[in-house]
């Protein structure tokens, strides 16, 4: 008989069939026993009549507890009312294995127990909404880069540069010499960018971020692509296409797990080119008509970005940033050197910072110097250097959070929720 996945059996109604799955829920009345299974592609309710059934089928499925694997054989019937438009008349039930009391019932339970119990909670609706809108976010990602000829190039885990700052690098050992968590991509897609043209990366990053907010992770994915020759003005143009596409995509193919998660989709909907720009100068004069005490020099933390978000009802791109609160690479603005042609890309909704990027410094002496100041190992750096030795160009990237931008689209309002295993400031379990 054929084994059908609860997605599919809307395209066997009147068939006879198997379901594998676990017992989500049940629900008793009198000669009738409705369990609800599932098997990750979805739910669906079984009907158990006591006079339909033997003996066997009706006491087991009576005693089958909650996340309990079962194998339903059954006849696909249309119900409008049910769950996914069909209900699974059922011929026979049977228990693969009876789950021991399981930890996560329906009650409401507090967050350090459901992040102690990270591996289970993943079975749950909401969880589960959750990470297939990542699963989407992330092939969107890959469809618009590989659609648009970028070649992914991945980049290391282990490395021996810093390059976003020295003061949240975690250190291991390699062999005897100091190595780091790679903190961003971006160093090796820029040698690759003159290689290939367009490239881009996409994998784990780290920081040993100290802080304990509900934006941070230690370890968290992001999507950076580099671009040669790329001027600052097409930077812009892209991360706004980019944004626009993948918010567009979840909207377009997660409607089921949006409306699980109660997302208000007219504000997603909205998330339209063109975006505004505001430069860095704009955002301070914005912070002191809400009343905070801005000045120019302050980095924007959590709390700024809100308000400055709040102010707009897109995403909103801030860019020339004091070129002293950013990293070592950025290129100067022509117009005045001590502003960094820097982006963000600030969520709307107090989702925050989901994309930082920036036109690179290309000329040798400049770049050379910037390393100096920030006191970064020179010889780690030569191999970087390089890229401006042998026919120096132009160029620009930038690097998305996948976390930060999941967290918006799914309308959550903390990271830890959005990626399989959290890794936080004091867990590691499990
Ligand atoms: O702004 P960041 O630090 O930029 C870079 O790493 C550049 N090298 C990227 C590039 O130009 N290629 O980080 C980029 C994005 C942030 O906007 C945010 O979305 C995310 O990475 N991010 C974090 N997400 C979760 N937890 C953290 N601790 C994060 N730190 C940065
Ligand atoms: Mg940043």
């Amino acid at each position: 008989m054929t084994t059908v996945r609860i997605k599919d059996l809307p395209q066997y109604v009147g068939e006879k069939v198997t379901v594998n799955g676990w017992l989500y829920n049940k629900r008793t009345s009198g000669k009738l026993q409705f369990p609800i299974i599932r098997d990750g592609s979805g739910y669906v309710q079984c009907v158990v009549f006591k006079k339909e059934v033997s003996e066997e089928t009706w006491k087991t499925a009576d005693e089958v507890t909650q996340e309990s694997s079962v194998r339903v054989v059954g006849t696909v019937r249309a119900e409008a009312r049910a769950i996914g438009g069909v209900e699974l008349g059922v011929e026979s039930f049977e228990t693969l294995d009876l789950a021991r009391e399981y930890p996560i019932t329906p009650k409401e339970h507090g967050t350090d127990f459901l992040m102690n119990h990270r591996h289970l909670w993943l079975r749950s609706s909401k969880q589960h909404a959750i990470l297939r809108v990542r699963n989407e976010v992330e092939k969107a990602i890959r469809d618009f880069f590989y659609d648009r000829d970028f070649v992914l190039i991945d980049s290391p885990i282990l490395t021996a540069n810093a390059a976003e700052g020295t003061s949240t690098l975690f250190e291991t050992d390699y062999f005897g010499e100091k190595a780091y968590l790679s903190q961003s991509g971006q160093l090796y897609l820029e040698p690759a960018a003159a290689a290939f043209g367009k490239v881009y990366c996409f994998g784990p990053t780290f920081r040993a971020e100290k802080s304990k907010t509900r934006r941070h992770l230690m370890e968290f994915w992001m999507v950076e692509p580099e671009v040669a020759f790329l001027e600052f003005e097409g930077l812009q143009d892209l991360a706004e296409e980019f944004v626009e596409y993948v918010v567009g995509r979840a909207v377009e193919r997660c409607q089921e797990e949006l409306k699980t998660l109660e997302r208000d989709l007219s504000k997603l909907e909205n998330v339209k080119r063109p975006f505004p720009r505001i430069s860095y100068r704009d955002a301070i004069e914005v912070l002191k008509k809400n009343g905070i005490e801005a000045k120019f020099g302050d980095d924007f933390g959590g709390d700024e970005e809100t308000i400055i978000a709040n102010s707009f009802d897109k995403p909103v791109m801030i860019s020339r940033y004091p070129a002293h609160i950013k990293a070592f690479y950025m290129q100067p603005d022509p117009n005045d050197p001590t502003l960094a042609l820097g982006l963000d890309m600030i969520a709307p909704e107090g989702y925050g910072e989901i994309i930082g990027g920036s036109q690179r410094i290309h000329d040798y002496d400049l770049l050379l110097q910037r390393i100096q100041e920030h006191g970064l190992p020179l010889d780690a750096f030569q191999w970087y250097l390089d890229v401006r030795r042998y026919g120096t160009f132009p160029h620009s990237g930038f690097g998305m959070g996948i976390e930060r931008c999941v967290a918006w689209i799914t309308g959550v309002p903390h990271l830890r929720e959005t990626i399989p295993y959290p890794r936080m400031l004091n867990r590691i379990y499990p």
